[in-house]
């Protein structure tokens, strides 16, 4: 018999990509967790005909319907309790989250953001990356607190930055490893294999000792020469 998989709510505001690959990665037989609903605060948002053509149920709560930011964070409260969530993923979702909402979710809340955090916080991180010119870029999965894509990271994945890239060509690459990330990171939590303790993850995963990468590739050549002198 497997184990009961975690209901994880997807909360997306446009094209859902990082939602499909979480969709994706729980139809495997041994995933830790099962999408229970995609939810977006846009009516119009791409994502949601693909979850709806998926069987996922879905909502929309639009924060244009309401006075304030809590009482739309109210209602997506509700929302996510009406699912019977037990975690929650940002995949895209393009709305500040008040302290209070994040702190009734604290440690249950993740996020994919497309940078090496700490660099490069906030929009635009691929124009940003080009602009600072280094030459290694990625991705990030991180638990959600108070401060803005500042939460204790779980996940990370890496690509070289190209000297021909454009935004476009560097979020591309980008992309491909967040949807590879974003579900191995989910896995970790809905398994608890990881989790947030004192505003750090803690965990018992095996780390490859080994793992190392470099941007420009560092040829064997060079690297035996640096290795022998
Ligand atoms: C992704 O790059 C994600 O890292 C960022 O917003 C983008 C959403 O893309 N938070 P998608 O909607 O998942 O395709």
């Amino acid at each position: 018999m497997g184990v009961r998989r975690k209901k994880v709510s997807v909360l997306i505001s446009g094209r859902g990509s990082n939602m499909q690959a979480l969709v994706r990665a729980s139809r495997e037989p041994d995933c830790p967790f099962e999408i229970c609903a995609v939810i977006s605060n846009e009516p119009q948002a791409k994502g949601l005909s693909f979850a709806a053509d998926a069987g996922i149920a879905t909502a929309v709560v639009d924060h244009r319907q309401f006075e304030s930011r809590e009482a739309f964070e109210e209602v997506l409260h509700e929302t996510l309790l009406v699912f019977e969530s037990e975690l929650v993923a940002l995949a895209g979702f393009m709305r500040i989250l008040t302290p209070t909402f994040v702190r009734n979710w604290e440690g249950r809340m993740l996020n994919i953001h497309p940078s090496l955090l700490p660099l490069f916080k906030g929009l635009h991180t691929h124009r940003r990356a080009l602009e600072a010119g280094v030459r290694i870029h990625g991705c990030t999965v991180h638990f959600v607190t108070a401060d803005l894509d500042s939460g204790p990271i779980i996940a990370q994945g890496a690509v070289p930055v190209l000297p021909d890239d454009t935004e476009d060509s560097l979020a591309a690459r980008v992309l491909k490893v967040e949807h590879r990330i974003y579900p191995e990171a989910l896995a970790l939590v809905a398994s608890g294999t990881v989790r947030m303790l004192d505003g750090r993850v803690v965990g018992d995963w095996q780390a490859d000792e080994q793992a190392w990468l470099s941007s420009p590739a560092v040829t064997r050549r060079s690297l035996l020469k640096d290795i022998t002198s």
